[in-house]
């Protein structure tokens, strides 16, 4: 026999509390949709107009598409298992914007390759890291993506809580970079808590790391140092002492995250022990707040 919220659901019928689904703009993860129009005249090297540098960034983007794929993949892989709604919600939430961010990378991927810088090679070495960790089991892969999320999560704060990143990027791409840092946060610890959900080892933990350490890393590397070496950079030291310096160095928002990398390590890691909520108003305010430079273009699109 039918219950009557079964036979309501049937029949169409809002029966008394009937509660609606909550979407991801419900749990604070809204999908926004963006459309980057993207400055053909920009100059070919825009991080600080240092080659080295603008290649990392290269090599950044090229991965986003392949890599929020995979996570995407790995979290929804597990999505019957949750059954609180608003993990749903927020697993919904991730999928929206992880999908909007490659659409819009893959667009300023499209602007590198007009300019015959080969995106293609990290866009290809990261694909071929992921399909090795494809090979591992779902609860692995889960951990992989949850330790993924982590980098991505230390990457984005640091690009919003510090000036270096704005004011070395070219103007007409730091509302790009800055939107998906925002989202990044605003996600961190989705995959997480479906981790959680399906039983949280921390094994897996440490050998999540460990992989994307022996995979993801060195594909990195590889492609990066195979563009500066294809685009002749090699003939300028000085450019690739600079290169590195900004990014590695004190002042380098990835020379920042490098102390903090291992905290997913610890029997008490949870993304939200680390608390980023003021940073992220802040963001939200600044991009999407009734003077944010990025709520006409929302609005637009809506
Ligand atoms: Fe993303
Ligand atoms: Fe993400």
């Amino acid at each position: 026999m039918l219950t009557t919220g079964q036979y309501a659901t049937m029949r169409g019928i809002t029966v008394g509390e009937q509660k609606k689904t909550l979407r991801g703009a419900d749990v604070g993860i809204p999908p926004r949709q963006l459309d980057f129009r993207l400055n053909e005249e920009m100059p070919r090297w825009l991080y600080a107009g240092n080659a080295t540098a603008t290649l990392f960034l290269v090599v950044l983007s090229g991965a986003f598409p392949p890599g929020e794929d995979f996570f995407v993949q790995s979290v929804n892989r597990f999505k019957h298992r949750v059954t609180d709604p608003t993990l749903r919600a927020q697993v919904a939430g991730f999928t929206g914007q992880e999908v909007i961010h490659s659409r819009e990378h893959d667009r300023l991927n499209d602007v590198f390759r007009s300019r015959d810088i080969d995106v293609d090679v990290p866009e290809k070495a990261i694909a071929l890291a992921l399909r090795l960790l494809d090979l591992l089991p779902a609860r692995q892969r889960l951990a992989c993506t949850a330790q993924m999320e982590h980098l991505t999560a230390l990457l984005a704060e640091e690009l919003l809580s510090h000036e270096d990143f704005r004011t070395r990027i070219h103007d007409d791409l730091t509302e790009l970079w800055i939107w998906h840092a925002l989202e990044e946060l605003e996600h961190k610890s989705v995959s997480y808590e479906v981790y959680e959900t399906i039983g949280n080892s921390r094994r897996e933990r440490v050998l999540a790391e460990v992989l994307v350490d022996a995979t993801i890393i060195p594909a990195a590397l590889v492609s990066w140092i195979w563009l500066v070496l294809a685009e002749g950079v090699w003939r300028r030291p000085r450019d690739i002492r600079d290169g590195v310096r900004m990014l590695f160095g004190p002042g380098g928002f990835v020379g920042r995250i490098i102390p903090r990398v291992g905290v997913f390590r610890k029997p008490d890691f949870h993304p939200d022990r680390h608390d980023t909520t003021a940073l992220e108003a802040e963001w939200r305010e600044r991009l999407f707040g009734p003077d944010g430079t990025l709520r006409d273009q929302l609005r637009r699109r809506a």
